[in-house]
C-alpha cells in the first residue's frame, strides 16, 4: 500500500559537524578547537593541554571536506538531498576566539561551501556551536562557565548572520545542549576539575548559554528577515526499567533533565522544578538584570534534536552530575547496533508526539543514523542493510508521527558520508550512504565510495518517502 505522508516541501536531507570532517585543522587562519587537541573522542577521550607535535588527532584532517566539498555536495546532490546541515566551525572565523574582528578566509570558505549547496538548490541548515569552542576560550576563560562567552559567541554570531544573510535561513545555536549534563567539555567547553562545584558550573554556564541563544535569536530574526533560529537536543527517550512507581517517577526526573534546556529555550523561563533541585544541591546562579527577559522575550522558534536509540533507566541510577553520557540498562526488547546502541523506530515516533504536545512548536530531526562496521566485498561494493533497515523503520515511524498531528520541518540523517565519530574518535564507526577510505589511524586514500544505502536514499528522496510503505523494501535495491 503505498502512502503519501511527508509534506511536499519536507526538508531531506544529511547533517555533520565541521570539527568531525572538515579537518584543515590550522590552515587559513583557522585556530584550534576543543576537538583539535582531544584523543580517543569527546565521551572518554581527554583534552590535552597543548596540541602535542606527532601525536594522531582524529579532527586534524577527518575526512578532508574542506579541500574535498565540491566532490562531497555533488554526491549529496545526487542523492536529491533538499537540505544539508552542518556548523561553523568557530575557531575558523575567530582563531582565540575573543578577537574582535575575524578571519577572512574562513569567512570565504564558508561563502564557497553555501555557494556550492545553494546551485544545486539544497538549503544549508547552520549550526553554530557543534562542540567545537575554540580551545583558547576553554583554557583562558574557562568556556561557558564565565559570562564573557556571551560577547565573544554574540559577536560571532552577529559576523556570520550579516555575511550569510542572504544564504542561510535555517540555524542552531548549541548543538545538543542537553549535554552540558553528560558531556559538559564539548557542550559547554568547561572542564570539570573540581567534583563538588560540578553541578554549581553545569547550571552556570546553561544560564549563559540561554542567555547567548536568545540574544543570537533576537539578532537572528533582525538581521535575516524570515530565519528561523532552532533549540538543539539529544532526545533519547528515557523508559522506565520496571513500573514500580520509583523506577517511574525516577525515569521522568531524569527525563527533566533533558526538557530543561528546551522548557526554559522553547518556552522562555525557567520551570517551577528547577527551584527544588537549585535548592536541595545549593546551587545559586548569578543572573544579570534583563536575562531573564531576554530570555522570555527571544525563544527558539522550532525545536531541532537528534535521535538515534532509547535508554532503560532504574529508580537509584544517577540522574544528575553523571558525565559521559548515559547508555542505561539492557532492554531486552530491543535489538542493537555494533556499537551497543538500542535501536528503537518507535521511540522516534514516541519523542515526536511527547515534545510536540509540549510545546506546540516545528519540530526538525536534525540527526539520525545508524553507526556500524562496514565491509567491501570482492565486487567492491557496500552491501550496508542493517543501515537501511533502520532508515527505514525510523522512517515509517516519522511517517507515523506526521499522522499523529506532529508538525516535522524536515530529517537529516546523520553522517550521510562517513566521518569521525564524535563520541569515540573512530572512523570504522560509520554512518554514510558514502564510504570513506581512511581508517582509525588515520591510513586510507580518502576515496569516496557509494554504498547501497546512497541509491536507497535517493529513492527515498525522489519519492517523498512513498517507496517506503511498499512491500520488501529492502531487497528491492
Ligand atoms: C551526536 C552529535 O551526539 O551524536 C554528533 O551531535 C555525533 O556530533 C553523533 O557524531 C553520533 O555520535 P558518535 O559518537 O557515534 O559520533
Amino acid at each position: 500500500m503505498s502512502k503519501d505522508v511527508f509534506p511536499k516541501d519536507f526538508l531531506w536531507g544529511g547533517a555533520i559537524a565541521a570539527n568531525q570532517t572538515e579537518g584543515a585543522w590550522n590552515e587559513d587562519g583557522k585556530g584550534p578547537s576543543i576537538n583539535d587537541a582531544i584523543r580517543n573522542g569527546i565521551v572518554g577521550g581527554s583534552l590535552d593541554n597543548e596540541i602535542v607535535d606527532g601525536r594522531y588527532y582524529a579532527s586534524h584532517e577527518a575526512i578532508d571536506f574542506y579541500h574535498r566539498y565540491k566532490e562531497d555536495v555533488a554526491l549529496f546532490a545526487e542523492m536529491g538531498m533538499k537540505c544539508f546541515r552542518t556548523s561553523i566551525a568557530w575557531s575558523r572565523i575567530f582563531p582565540n576566539g575573543d578577537e574582535t574582528g575575524p578571519n577572512e578566509k574562513g569567512l570565504q570558505f564558508y561563502d564557497d561551501l553555501f555557494d556550492e549547496l545553494l546551485k544545486y538548490g539544497i538549503e544549508p541548515v547552520i549550526t553554530i556551536s557543534h562542540f567545537e569552542t575554540p580551545l583558547y576560550l576553554v583554557k583562558k576563560y574557562g568556556g561557558w562557565k564565565n559570562r564573557r562567552l556571551i560577547g565573544f559567541f554574540t559577536n560571532y554570531s552577529e559576523v556570520i548572520f550579516r555575511r550569510y544573510k542572504e544564504k542561510v535561513k535555517y540555524w542552531m545555536a548549541f548543538n545538543e545542549v542537553n549535554h552540558l549534563h553528560t558531556i559538559p567539555l564539548a557542550a559547554g567547553a568547561i572542564e570539570l576539575k573540581n567534583e563538588e562545584t560540578k553541578l554549581q558550573d553545569i547550571y552556570q554556564a546553561s544560564h549563559h548559554i540561554f542567555v547567548a541563544s536568545a540574544l543570537a535569536t533576537k539578532m537572528c530574526h533582525e538581521i535575516i528577515p524570515n530565519s528561523q533560529m532552532g533549540a538543539m537536543l539529544s532526545l533519547s527517550p528515557i523508559y522506565p526499567n520496571t513500573c514500580n512507581p520509583d523506577d517511574v517517577f525516577d525515569a521522568y526526573e531524569l527525563r527533566r533533565r533533558s526538557l530543561f534546556y528546551s522548557d526554559v529555550l522553547l518556552r522562555g523561563y525557567y520551570p517551577n522544578y528547577t527551584k527544588r533541585i537549585w535548592k536541595e544541591y545549593n546551587i545559586q546562579v548569578e543572573m544579570e538584570q534583563g536575562d531573564e527577559e531576554i530570555i522570555k522575550q527571544y525563544t527558539a522558534d522550532y525545536l531541532g534534536f537528534s535521535y538515534y536509540r532509547s535508554t532503560t533507566h532504574q529508580a537509584g541510577m544517577p540522574i544528575l552530575g553523571n558525565t559521559g553520557g548515559i547508555m542505561g540498562l539492557d532492554n531486552p526488547y530491543l535489538e542493537k547496533t555494533d556499537w551497543g546502541w538500542p535501536i528503537d523506530a518507535k521511540g522516534l515516533r514516541y519523542v515526536c508526539n511527547e515534545v510536540y504536545d509540549r510545546y506546540q512548536k516545528p519540530l526538525f530531526i536534525v540527526e539520525n543514523g545508524y553507526g556500524g562496521h562496514d565491509e567491501i566485498n570482492e565486487e567492491g561494493n557496500i552491501i550496508d542493510d542493517a543501515r537501511m533497515d533502520y532508515l527505514n523503520k525510523h522512517l515509517i515511524q516519522l511517517s507515523e508521527a506526521i499522522e499523529d498531528g506532529c508538525e516535522i520541518i524536515g530529517y537529516t540523517w546523520w553522517g550521510p558520508i562517513d566521518i569521525v565519530s564524535a563520541g569515540t574518535g573512530e572512523m570504522k564507526k560509520r554512518y554514510g550512504f558514502v564510504y570513506v577510505d581512511k581508517d582509525n589511524e588515520g591510513n586510507g586514500t580518502l576515496e569516496r565510495r557509494k554504498k547501497k544505502s546512497f541509491y536507497w536514499y535517493k529513492q527515498v528522496i525522489d519519492t517523498n518517502g512513498k517507496v517506503l510503505f511498499e512491500d520488501k523494501l529492502v531487497q528491492k535495491i
